[in-house]
């Protein structure tokens, strides 16, 4: 636990440690307000979204929500209790107006408040593209996965079954082939994973982030370094599309969760649901990888995803939210993130 120093405004402290939170292409789409003493407003920051690739914001809401759960931890672990409103300028339609507040959190000092054990994974967890060891979770630990969180309205599914990995990673590699087909997806993906250029950046991820093995992370250095510019593009899609299956076919067990229906509050609650499978995760050892080009919203996807939820097991009306896999990983080196000066406006 990090202590505030005296004088220190807690809401920066709450801030810096709600930053851990994982976002799609580690974008770090949060942006903070402090109208009032005690209080923050939490929105959408309109230069960092992903139109392509997140056309209706559902992945960045998720982001949101992970935030939220970030922030509800750090807050009991200094003594405080955040009274949360999302949506406080009223419930959003299917557009969202990106100028009203997502959430805004009220910090009341509560000596009742009680410490998430889950604190301490804060700084711990982290997204693992490896491969994962062909070794099994223990139902235990699968279990306390399971209740990381309140089940009732979100509920999370898990298979540990190894047969099915090598359809789930087919299914996968289509979801990426299709995803990488849109030329300006893949553009908007690339500005940020600076893999061709030697650029020192607090957001997105490189190279070391991908889960390559060093051999194969030099020899994709030297390939990208000897080829010409308009073929280097390609190089790096191929990589990231068999990377994909790789990824996919590794994992010991594989977990998703869905919803009701696909309103903005929940994906929020999908966020913070998931945010605490992943630190659990974390504090029990485990690596863990979303692998979300499945759901993406881009055109063509929809018809593999219908098949995907049938294999799962999952009624065509609920919405899946997050698919991950998880597994034991050697450690990877943590992304980067901005300075909490520059969220707070
Ligand atoms: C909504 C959402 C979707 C994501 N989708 C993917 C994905 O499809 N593949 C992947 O490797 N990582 C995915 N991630 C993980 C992010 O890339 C990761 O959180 C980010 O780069 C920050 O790194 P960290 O999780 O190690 O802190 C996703 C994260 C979120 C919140």
């Amino acid at each position: 636990m990090t202590a505030a120093s005296p004088g220190q405004d807690i809401r920066r402290l709450l801030v810096a440690r709600a930053l851990t939170a994982p976002s799609p292409l580690n974008v770090q789409p949060w942006m903070v307000r402090f109208p009032a003493p005690g209080r923050i407003d939490l929105f959408i920051d309109p230069d960092r979204i992903l139109p392509a690739l997140d056309p209706y914001f559902r992945q960045i809401l998720i982001a949101h929500g992970a935030f939220l759960e970030n922030l509800d931890i750090a807050a009991r672990d200094q003594g405080f209790r955040t009274d949360i409103a999302v949506f406080p300028s009223g419930w959003p339609g299917v557009r969202l107006d990106l100028t009203d507040p997502i959430a805004r959190i009220d910090l009341v000092e509560d000596n009742t408040v009680e410490n998430d054990p889950l604190g301490a994974a804060l700084s711990l967890r982290c997204t693992s593209r490896r491969p994962y060891r062909d070794s099994g979770i223990s139902p235990g630990a699968l279990t306390q996965l399971s209740d990381a969180y309140d089940q009732c309205f979100i509920p999370m599914g898990v298979l540990s079954d190894p047969g099915s990995r090598s359809t789930i990673a087919s299914f996968l590699e289509q979801a990426t082939v299709i995803e990488f087909a849109g030329e300006e997806r893949f553009r908007e993906l690339l500005s940020f994973m600076p893999v061709t250029r030697n650029e020192h950046r607090r957001d997105g991820y490189g190279l070391s982030h991908l889960g390559l093995s060093p051999p194969s992370r030099f020899f994709a250095r030297l390939r990208m370094a000897l080829l010409p510019e308009e073929r280097r593009d390609a190089f790096l899609k191929e990589t990231l599309i068999k990377l994909a299956r790789q990824q996919a076919a590794t994992a010991a067990a594989y977990g998703w969760i869905t919803t009701t229906g696909n309103l903005r509050v929940e994906q929020l609650n999908a966020g913070r649901a998931f945010e605490r499978v992943a630190l659990t995760a974390a504090s029990l050892g485990l690596s863990l990888q979303p692998m979300n080009q499945i759901l993406s919203d881009c055109p063509g996807i929809e018809d593999i995803r219908q098949e995907f939820s049938g294999f799962l097991g999952i009624k065509e009306t609920r919405t899946i939210q997050m698919f991950f896999r998880i597994g034991y990983a050697a450690q990877v080196p943590r992304t980067s993130r901005r300075p909490v000066e520059d969220i707070i406006r």
